[in-house]
């Protein structure tokens, strides 16, 4: 669990913090007096990510009066909430990699990844208790919930022929941005960071979650299996209509795969076809790319308001790094 070398280029002074961070979440592992749960949370926490959210929680907090006893639990906190989503996630897409690694439903099954998420979120709300902020512990409740809900509203139109951006935009906003949202607002709550920059940073994480969100749809397109650590082309398989496939319905209202997918006789040649056609359709790859610019320039107005200094410049490199990313 070492972060390794580029995240400090990539983090700047945030990155001497991670380690506490990933002390934290590892230690997660030991407590169990359950054998069998502490293999399951070592393989779920062993790939960790590029912890990003974390990072963008020490940022934040550093523009308030910095405490890293307060930074670090809310930082692994938004890690393990992060980690014990994709838990699920994985148990409700049928996913059997992630982070190049197999993923817990596919190594221990279903029901007891179930457990292992329940446990981990538990896990994750000790961790922000310790912050002794009711605020926070509020939104960070709020986040789950809404990331629930997200989740749900997905799932739940599975295969619904909809090309409704709105609604779209709605899911990945639950389902990604506010935990973005909710992790850089938190660093700077924890931190007493002036009312401004809470605000501005809530903003920055949202529009940054969006963008986020968006060029993982993008990628999972265009992107190979390898550079994700992930299944790709999976999304419109399993009838989740993301931005790509949305405009190109929107650009073949009438006469397009996925309808003949969607409301037809549902063959994977059926669906194999529709993704072929969106890869090979610059305009939507391009369309869908210029959203998730808007969002990023988004994300670096909701600075605006904070003085310029290291931290905020990190911020807005992690925008570029976000919408230029290909893993
Ligand atoms: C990720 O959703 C899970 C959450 C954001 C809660 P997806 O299913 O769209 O993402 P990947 O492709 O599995 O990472
Ligand atoms: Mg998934
Ligand atoms: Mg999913």
């Amino acid at each position: 669990m070492k972060p390794d070398s580029d995240l400090s280029l990539l983090y700047g002074p945030a990155a001497v913090d991670l380690p506490r961070v990933t002390q934290l979440i590892g230690s997660v592992a030991k407590e169990p007096e359950l054998e069998f749960l502490q293999k399951m949370l070592s393989a779920a926490l062993s790939g960790t990510g590029k912890l990003l959210r974390p990072a963008i929680s020490i940022l934040s907090a550093r523009l308030g009066t910095y405490n890293i006893e307060l930074v670090a639990p809310l930082a692994a906190s938004v890690e393990l909430l992060h980690t014990a989503t994709l838990v699920h996630d994985d148990v409700i897409d049928e996913a059997d990699q992630r982070r190049g690694q197999p993923t817990p439903n596919s190594l221990f099954g279903n029901a007891a990844s179930v457990m292992l998420g329940d446990y981990m979120f538990a896990n994750a709300a000790d961790f922000i208790a310790r912050t002794d902020r009711p605020i926070v512990v509020r939104k960070f409740a709020d986040a789950i919930m809404l990331i629930a809900q997200g989740e749900l509203k997905q799932d739940s139109t599975a295969f619904e022929y909809s090309p409704d951006i709105n609604r779209y935009l709605d899911r990945i906003k639950g389902k990604t941005a506010v935990l973005f949202a909710t992790a850089a607002e938190g660093g700077a709550l924890v931190c007493d960071a002036p009312e401004t920059t809470t605000t501005a940073m809530r903003e920055y994480g949202m529009n940054l979650g969006m963008a986020f969100q968006v060029i993982d749809d993008i990628l999972d397109f265009t992107g190979t299996a390898e550079e994700m650590g992930k299944p790709v082309g999976s999304d419109l398989k399993s009838g989740t209509l993301t931005l790509p496939a949305i405009l190109f319905l929107q650009k073949y209202p009438t006469e397009n795969p996925i309808k003949r997918a969607f409301e037809g006789i549902r063959t994977n040649a059926n669906l194999d076809k529709a993704i072929k056609d969106i890869l090979n359709d610059e305009e939507i790859i391009a369309e869908s790319k210029a959203v998730a610019r808007s969002m990023c320039d988004a994300a670096l107005t909701s600075l605006q308001t904070i003085p310029q200094c290291e931290e905020k410049q990190i911020l807005e490199n992690l925008v570029e790094y976000t919408f230029e990313r290909n893993s």
